[in-house]
């Protein structure tokens, strides 16, 4: 069963207020697979989540060329990937992601992950990032085939969801 959730017409704030819902409320071990075109907010997501969970968002810059970093805060560790310049799903799984989705206190987050989408953890939670007519904001579509994290999600996210 796969659920969704739509968030529309989100700005800065309300990126910030989304990433710390899903900090507070999602479990300690989690895969993100983050989808969007260039500028659409990927990297800035991870940046809110990573202030969410206590780390500095200063440290967290696009992990294009070194395609993984890694950050502590809140006694969690946070993996930010890039799957951008990745060649396929082989090259992807030869940087050792598979450890990085088994690790418990960790969340391991991608952007571009629709690249190497066969690979991704069957209990992913995808956030695709649309730009919006008006400027600065964004559309997020939250989708996961897992049921627990979506019952979990329609609880914290309820008074966000604007169509589901
Ligand atoms: N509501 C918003 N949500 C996210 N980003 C926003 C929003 N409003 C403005 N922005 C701006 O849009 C830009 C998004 O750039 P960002 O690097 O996060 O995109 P990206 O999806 O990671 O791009 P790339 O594909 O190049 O990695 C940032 O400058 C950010 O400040
Ligand atoms: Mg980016």
């Amino acid at each position: 069963m796969n659920s969704k959730l739509v968030l529309e017409s989100l700005d800065l704030k309300d990126l910030q207020d989304l990433a710390n819902r899903l900090v507070q409320c999602l479990p300690s071990r989690l895969t993100i697979g983050l989808v969007g075109t260039l500028g659409a907010g990927k990297t800035t997501l991870v940046q809110a989540i990573s202030s969410a969970m206590g780390v500095d968002r200063a440290e967290v810059t696009s992990p294009t060329f070194t395609l993984l970093q890694s950050h502590r805060g809140g006694g969690q560790t946070l993996h930010h990937l890039d799957a951008y310049r990745v060649a396929d799903e082989d090259e992807f799984l030869e940087l050792g992601v598979e450890e990085l989705f088994d690790q418990e206190q960790a969340w391991t987050l991608i952007e571009w992950a629709d690249r190497v989408e066969g690979v991704m953890p069957k209990n992913v939670l995808w956030l695709e990032l649309r730009i919006d007519p008006q400027p600065d904001r964004r559309t997020v579509e939250i989708t996961t085939a897992d049921h627990v994290l979506s019952q979990v999600l329609e609880t914290a996210l309820r008074e966000m969801i604007s169509k589901g």
